[in-house]
């Protein structure tokens, strides 16, 4: 279930040539099933319709004119008491200032005030606006009353400057949407740590031993973990887009995941290790790029350190560690080699992965999988999106911790 889905949002548009990208954010919003009310202030008119809005969102689009004329009085009450979330998207240095001080002489600031719900405010402007001190200020102002600031980011501005001002990217702001949905969800106050990707064996500088785990499950992991509050560190070799409000380490080897799961794992309630880790490794890696000229090489292998397993056997080194949890790629005998290692790993969990199947297992976006749990039974789901399949696995996670 899409966390956005029913959500009703309301979204403030202000004057800012990058009230269009507030048309995208209204409809991205739509799309993910979240009931959006848009409020232009009169600047934002003079860049976009209010019909751009309707159009996207299926819902009227609110002006001005709706505070002094039509239901008048009621209209801002209305929506600042239906509003779950309140997003401002582009906020201008106008808007700060109003939102700042409780100014209520249009219709988005007095919704504003009107409303009790949490915002999330998207600044858009110059960058020497953005750094004036009297921006600063309403910026501090609106962060200690609870607003969640979503950029500026870096880079081009209208003014043909570079520097910081610009409006956050639609997919940061679903993004951080997400995060505040879900705040109080079933992981809510837990800690959890979930590796993704193929780690890389270097060769020589200029090659390496890899697989090909592409991290789409790990990261979908990640994602749906943030949907229900867990607070969340993603150890990655991959370099995807980061889910918000998760934090990530990254890592290319084996080692260097074994470490930095040691040392994330310390007041973690779960370790789910999506990650395709290598079994094997070079003995040594060559400091040079090994030339064709001098024959084939032989690369002598080693053995790498098993992190799933150290920590299965060390679980009572760590009292707040819950549930641990694996995954098994697996080729053939699917059941009973990820009960196999369920057990030799000391896992909660198993999620067995039949990648014997064009539509399921690396690289591709779905997957079909078998949950197997400490007492053996398994579920089988069928085949899902990958984004599916991790909230499977996470419902099934925060039974296990509740
Ligand atoms: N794993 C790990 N450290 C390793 C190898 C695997 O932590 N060095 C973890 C994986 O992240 C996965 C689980 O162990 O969650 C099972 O990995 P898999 O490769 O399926 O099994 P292996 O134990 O490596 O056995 P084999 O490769 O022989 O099937």
């Amino acid at each position: 279930m899409n966390i956005l889905a029913g959500q009703r949002v309301l979204l403030g548009i202000t004057g800012s040539v990058a009230a269009y990208k507030g048309a995208e954010l209204a409809s991205r919003l739509t799309q993910a099933g979240a009931l959006v009310d848009v409020i232009l202030t009169a600047a934002a008119e003079k860049f976009i319709s209010p019909l751009t809005f309707q159009s996207v969102t299926g819902r009227k689009a609110y002006t001005d004119a709706d505070l002094w004329g039509g239901e008048g009085h009621v209209t801002h009450i209305g929506l600042g008491r239906a509003g779950e979330l309140f997003i401002v998207a582009p906020a201008s240095a106008t808007t700060l200032a109003r939102l700042a001080n409780g100014l209520a002489e249009n219709l988005l600031s007095v919704t504003a005030l009107a409303s009790h719900c949490p915002m999330i405010i998207v600044p858009a402007m110059d960058a020497g606006m953005y750094s004036h001190p009297a921006t600063q200020q309403n910026v501090k102002i609106l962060s200690e009353r609870g607003a969640l600031f979503v950029g500026p980011a870096s880079g081009h501005l209208a003014s043909g400057l570079v520097g910081v001002g610009r409006m956050e990217e639609t997919p940061v702001i679903m993004g951080a949407a997400r995060y505040i949905f879900g705040r109080n969800g079933t992981l809510s106050g837990k800690r959890l740590v979930i590796t993704a990707g193929g780690t890389r064996e270097a060769i020589d500088p200029v090659r390496t031993i890899t697989n090909h785990s592409s991290g789409k499950q790990g990261y979908a992991l990640a994602q749906a973990a943030i949907d229900q509050g867990a607070d969340v560190v993603l150890i990655t070799s991959s370099s995807l887009a980061v889910p918000y409000g998760c934090r990530v380490l990254s890592v290319d080897t084996a080692a260097q995941m074994h470490d930095a799961v040691m040392a994330e794992i310390k007041d973690a309630a779960g370790l789910i290790m999506a990650a395709a880790v290598a079994d094997f490794r070079p003995v040594s890696s060559s400091p040079e790029k090994i030339k064709k000229e001098a024959g084939l090489p032989v690369i002598q292998l080693e053995p790498t350190a098993d992190i799933l397993k150290t920590v299965g056997e060390k679980r009572g080194s760590w009292p707040s560690l819950k549930c641990v949890v694996g995954f098994a790629a697996e080729s053939e005998d699917l059941l009973t080699n990820a009960r196999v290692k369920l057990h030799r790993k000391n896992l909660d969990m198993i999620v067995a992965n039949d990648i014997s199947s064009p539509d399921a297992g690396f690289s591709v976006d779905t997957n079909r999988v078998m949950l197997v749990q400490k007492d053996d039974s398994a579920l089988s789901l069928p085949l899902m999106t990958k984004d599916e399949v991790a909230e499977e696995v996470i419902r099934h996670i925060a039974e296990l911790l509740a």
